[in-house]
């Protein structure tokens, strides 16, 4: 969900600052033991569950480089589209929506939280 009307209060966790979720990208943070994921889509931040309901891969390592078996370094794989506003997770590319949390194609769907910025710090509540 994004920080649009968005009131913060005691609920809100700050998780980063703006600098450290450059735009495009993502990171993970763990709130009160909750693995969420933080993306930066066009300045406006969105906070997912870090786990992809299909088999749980680390939402926040989509787009980065893998090794694979041999240790030898691949391409990237999975990561932000900032048109559609979604990230693909970096196993099997399933495509989440950051503001409703849905894979359209399944209808599944993954927790979404509140975000706001505030003083170049960003808060998500949980
Ligand atoms: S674990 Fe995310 S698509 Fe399979």
């Amino acid at each position: 969900m994004s920080s649009e009307n968005v009131t913060v209060d005691d609920a809100f966790t700050k998780v980063a600052t703006t600098e450290e979720i450059p735009q495009g990208t993502g990171i993970g943070v763990d709130v009160d033991g909750i693995e969420i994921a933080v993306y930066n889509v066009e300045g406006e931040f969105y906070a997912i569950s870090n786990r992809c309901a299909h088999q749980r891969a680390p939402l926040c390592k989509a787009g980065d480089k893998k090794i694979n078996a041999e240790h030898t370094w691949t391409d990237t794989r999975g990561g932000v589209n900032e048109e559609s506003c979604t990230v693909s997770c970096p196993w099997h590319l399933w495509e989440w929506d950051l503001e409703t949390g849905e894979h359209e194609a399944s209808g599944q769907r993954i927790g979404t939280f509140d975000t706001h910025v505030e003083d170049q710090d960003v808060y998500v509540r949980i």
